[in-house]
């Protein structure tokens, strides 16, 4: 089987596979059906060492609506509290034969080191600083839809840029690895305390400027600052911040006039977001990345589970 820990190293024909994948299952939860039963008797099980509203919710909704068990194992009510290990948490897992496991840590590589210890196939809902990739794959899916809008077929030439916490974010780290695969341009904005030391690495250019960083911008995607994996850096008090990095109206009029601006949520309003830009119709993207998010776990659900269905796997 295989598993899906990282967007970085797939390579393009892969990433557009899972979008078009997706495709199916955008109008089918906005249609009548709501149910199917393409992965009936089959036991998918949510570990979720860390909080979740979006990924863990449309993680359980996908797998309903394909009709699977969905079974969800919160951490803080689990035997993690009474001090078992992850790979003892995983091997406990194993042995209830899950067909699926879809694990969220607050450590980088967690997931991976997990998926080397089960049987079946292991899908990455966020791991500490590294990767969440069915949130880069929504993204993809969302910018793809607007696209198409505008009558583009493709990602080459896209200039993306987003701003905030990219040292700790495994959304920016996905977002990057897909969207540079796909032909698009990212630039990363950030705090110099949260802008990585390898970034042009992952083929991202970095600005220390917010304001240049938009100008032509086609794409704004903000992220959090994540206080919960600060390790002492410095970083501006909220009303500096909104200053210096926060997307407001007027900052926002230095994009393209019909920049789509996006944000994986949760959201701090007011601080790297103003309500004002992330409410604006027809620009925000934000509660359709959470409404194509759904369709993206579905199809990456029903993909990875080919094989224990006796279904041509992913090739
Ligand atoms: N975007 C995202 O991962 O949100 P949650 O933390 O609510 O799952």
């Amino acid at each position: 089987h295989r598993d899906l820990i990282a967007l970085s190293g797939l390579p393009p024909h892969e990433l557009l596979f899972l979008l078009d994948e997706a495709e199916q299952w955008v109008d089918f939860n906005r249609g009548a059906a709501k149910h199917a039963n393409a992965l009936a008797g089959l036991t998918i099980i949510n570990a979720f060492f860390e909080n979740s509203t979006r990924t863990l919710l449309s993680f359980e909704i996908a797998g309903k609506r394909l009709g699977a068990d969905v079974v969800n194992m919160h951490a803080a009510q689990s035997s993690v509290k009474k001090g078992e290990t992850l790979i003892d948490t995983a091997l406990t897992l194993n042995a209830m034969r899950a067909d699926a496991i879809v694990i969220r840590h607050a450590a980088s590589g967690a997931v991976g080191l997990i998926a080397g210890k089960v049987d079946c196939p292991v899908l990455n809902a966020g791991d500490g600083s590294h990767e969440h990739p069915t949130q880069g794959l929504l993204d993809a899916l969302t910018i793809r839809h607007w696209l198409r809008i505008k009558g583009r077929e493709e990602f080459n030439g896209l200039r993306v840029t987003i701003c905030g916490d990219v040292l700790h974010s495994r959304v920016a780290r996905s977002n990057i690895a897909a969207l540079t695969a796909l032909g698009a341009q990212v630039r990363v904005c950030a705090p110099p305390a949260l802008m990585p030391a390898q970034i042009e690495a992952l083929g991202a250019e970095p600005f220390a400027d917010f304001d240049a960083a938009l100008d032509c911008a086609e794409v704004v995607m903000m992220l959090r600052l994540q206080q919960e994996r600060m390790q002492g850096q410095f970083i501006p008090s909220p009303r500096e911040y909104r200053h210096l990095y926060g997307l407001t109206l007027k900052r926002l009029a230095r994009a393209e006039p019909d920049a789509l601006v996006m944000h994986p949520g949760p959201m701090n309003r007011g601080v790297e977001i103003d309500s004002q830009v992330a409410d604006l119709a027809g620009r925000s993207a934000i509660t359709r990345q959470v409404e194509l998010g759904v369709a993206i776990r579905m199809a990456c659900l029903e993909v990875l589970t080919r094989r224990q269905r006796g279904v041509a796997g992913w090739s």
